[in-house]
């Protein structure tokens, strides 16, 4: 893995003095703002009203153009007025505003009307700072806009501040407002719901608002903060796509508008939904980031773009110095085959048998701790469980590390069972509305991480269970969403604050934790892929993406998460045949073909594996190691999709650098005794030569060992004409030879 960092340093070095550089000017004629990086140029201006107008996203122009000045675009009768029909960088709701707005407030006297003009602004790093103010008020909007160089990808804030002399409460604050212009387009976005995340849904855009989002206080499984808006010619690798992300892991909206002269608008931030965010005199309010970016290689071209960006510029790294985080260890983690009955020995038994395996990091789930014998108690209790582990921790840490593994915790911090010691002294930490009924699920209930006592109790407790253990890992999980979410130690107005609060909260948490504990790993787990998204993955290494582990349900899902999230945060854990979800049997080498397209793991009750399970499994960890870089940091290319019922499917990943390739062909079930489609691969240097190695399976009798990077792109790798049946797969790497 040291080669790898270091090779990786030099490759990324390489992209970067490759990439064309970026750019922010204003012209102080036209009164034109242009950001430019990799293939992308933004442009918005002033406008002769003083309203901030969107004027171009899409592929880079020249640095000689220039884009003429800003006009309001027309009124369309006297129904839709012109501050309506002009798409503004962030549009105050005032005046006649019928689209969504990016801010909505009322003022102590009652007054609801915002106007934003353009105030001033201030050339940053890769940006601009730009202030806008209400035409009478002192109400302040700083647009924060930066470029990366590497990917186009812009990152866009706000921050709102009252200069009043009274209070002023928002009701609705987004990140940021994107345009696009009239046109026919495709939307996709991801949906889901507990055991079943990561549904690319696509639907042609019309005229209405489709809203994503999630009231639930945080990310969620149904929806996720991704979307991506295709022309109406593009497809997975062709054509222009429009795609972004909202790093927030709070309740959130999205909502994408066709309006009246079917422009495109979408506008996302915190959900207005049950939003009040009073502002005293000089206070402000943050917004998340969102992010957006534009290829031109369809959606597979959109997805490389985002996962390059996450890996370079949203996820933690141990090491400041290197350009990547290092891809995960290979884990074994204990639910799947112990729940909540973990003791010593038990995990001991497991344990033995994972360094056997290979295995890199052994991780013990929930069960550990308090008076957790099933899910109604012991969240809370953070103590470690003496009839399970009468030496505590220790002995079970000590015995991992012997066996040249790290050793990783269950941890659920932001929520208590009624029946825990905590909510006997603390009953009123929980999110609730005094004298209401508290509605539990799984049997518990929420923190109020707002709370400044709750944030240091948390903090507290798992800064002492890490310095007092060796723990290289917590799997941070959160079972279930909010409900009556109140905060009754503030005033009535000022309650609401709590779904801004809450979630900075647990960022300031993670973030205090990993400077304390800078080797500690982190993975974002709610319930499976309940809290993904590019503000939660700013401080956690990896999620977990799924409570759903049936390899053939996985390939669709993995399908659908890469599409927003890298591969190299998409945990994958082979687990028992037949998996509870389905009752559907499987190949254990079927099982690890479709973990090893993502971060692999073993959630199987390994103690009962036999030789040959140990045996295939020990194998295919190895071949693993050898191309994980490649799988979890290269170029994704989703060659056949698993989804909508799909009888085959098949993904590649190229390295960076163009000298490795791995490719995985699954077959769902052969009907009428079709064989495998022809793969023709991609994103090779057609120059060079490649050999190819199976991983598992056959290439076709006669298929070439050696062939050019043309060859395999343009005539393409066929299968083993016996590539037949049910639930199988296949793995072939392809190694660049010398030149
Ligand atoms: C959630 C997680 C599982 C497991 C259980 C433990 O459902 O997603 O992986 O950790 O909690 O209670």
């Amino acid at each position: 893995m040291k080669t790898f960092s270091s090779l990786a340093l030099f490759f990324a070095l390489a992209a970067s003095l490759s990439a064309q550089p970026s750019a922010a000017t204003f012209n102080t004629t036209t009164k034109i703002f242009r950001l430019d990086g990799d293939n992308v140029t933004y442009a918005f201006g002033v406008n002769p009203r003083g309203e901030l107008q969107q004027m171009y996203w899409g592929g880079r122009v020249a640095a000689t153009d220039s884009f003429p000045k800003t006009h309001p675009m027309r009124e369309a009768a006297s129904f839709d007025s012109s501050y309506t029909t002009t798409p503004q960088e962030y549009a105050g709701w005032g005046a006649g505003l019928f689209v969504e707005p990016a801010l909505k407030v009322t003022f102590a006297d009652g007054n609801r009307d915002l106007v934003l003009h353009y105030e001033s602004h201030k050339e940053v790093e890769h940006g601009f700072d730009v202030v806008l103010k209400d035409i009478q008020r002192q109400v302040f909007v700083t647009l924060h806009y930066r470029i990366d160089a590497e990917s186009g990808i812009l990152a866009r804030s706000a921050t709102i501040e009252n200069r009043e002399q009274a209070p002023v409460t928002i009701e609705q604050a987004a990140a940021a407002s994107w345009a696009l212009p009239a046109s026919h387009y495709t939307l996709n976005y991801l949906t889901g719901r507990w055991a079943g995340e990561w549904r690319l849904t696509q639907e042609a855009l019309h005229p209405g608002a489709r809203v994503i989002e999630s009231r639930r206080g945080t990310t969620g499984h149904q929806a996720n903060p991704w979307f991506a808006i295709q022309a109406g010619d593009s497809n997975e690798e062709h054509g222009e796509v429009w795609f972004g992300a909202l790093a927030w892991s709070g309740s959130w909206r999205i909502s994408v508008e066709q309006d009246q002269l079917d422009e495109v608008r979408v506008t996302g931030g915190f959900n207005p939904f049950d939003f009040g965010y009073v502002l005293a005199p000089n206070q402000s309010l943050e917004t998340p980031v969102f992010y957006g970016g534009y290829s031109e290689n369809g959606l597979g071209g959109a997805s490389r773009i985002l996962h390059n960006f996450e890996l370079k510029n949203v996820l933690p790294r141990n090491r400041s110095d290197a350009p990547t985080p290092k891809p995960r260890p290979v884990i074994y983690n204990s639910w799947e085959a112990t729940e909540f009955n973990v003791t010593e020995a038990g995990q001991v038994a497991l344990a033995e048998r994972a360094a056997a395996l290979g295995i890199d990091r052994f991780v013990m789930d929930d069960g550990w701790f308090g008076q957790r014998k099933d899910d109604h108690a012991g969240l809370g209790d953070w103590y470690v469980n003496k009839e399970k582990f009468p030496q505590g921790l220790k002995p079970l840490i000590d015995k991992v590390r012997q066996l040249g593994m790290d050793f990783g915790l269950w941890v659920e911090p932001e929520m208590v069972n009624p029946d825990s010691d905590l909510y006997r002294a603390h009953p009123d930490w929980v999110l609730n509305f005094p004298g209401r009924p508290r509605s539990e699920q799984r049997n518990q209930l929420v923190l109020n991480l707002a709370r400044p006592d709750v944030r240091d109790y948390v903090l507290g407790f798992l800064d002492k269970l890490l310095n007092d253990n060796e723990i290289a890992f917590l799997k941070w999980d959160y079972n279930r969403n909010w409900s009556e979410p109140g905060w009754d130690q503030l005033p009535a107005a000022e309650q609401k604050k709590v779904y801004v609060e809450f979630t900075r909260n647990l960022y300031v948490i993670l973030a205090e934790l990993r400077k304390r504990h800078p080797k500690v790993e982190i993975e974002s787990c709610s319930g499976g892929g309940g809290r993904v998204d590019l503000g939660i993955l700013k401080y956690t290494d990896e999620v977990w993406p799924s409570d759903n582990t049936d390899p053939f349900d996985r390939l669709s899902q993995q399908d659908g998460f890469t599409y927003a999230y890298t591969p190299q945060v998409m945990m994958a854990w082979v687990t028992d045949s037949p998996h509870d979800i389905n009752k559907r049997s499987n190949s254990l080498v079927y099982a690890m073909l479709s973990s090893m397209q993502g971060s692999l793991g073993i959630g199987s009750n390994i103690v009962k594996w036999n030789d040959q399970d140990m045996a295939t499994a020990k194998r295919l960890i190895a071949s693993y190691h050898q191309v994980q870089p490649t799988i979890v940091q290269g170029d994704l290319y989703r060659l056949i999709s698993p989804r909508d019922g799909s009888e085959f499917s098949a993904t590649q990943t190229v390295n960076h650098d163009k000298t490795q390739s791995v490719v995985f062909a699954f077959i769902h079930s052969t009907q009428l005794g079709r064989g495998f489609p022809l793969l023709k691969l991609e994103g090779l240097n057609p120059d060079s030569n490649y050999a190819l190695t199976p991983i598992e399976g056959k290439a076709k009798t006669g298929t070439p060992a050696v062939a050019s990077g043309a060859w395999w792109m343009n005539h393409g790798l066929e299968m083993d004409e016996g590539f037949r049946g049910d639930f199988l797969g296949a793995a072939f790497k392809l190694d660049k030879k010398q030149d």
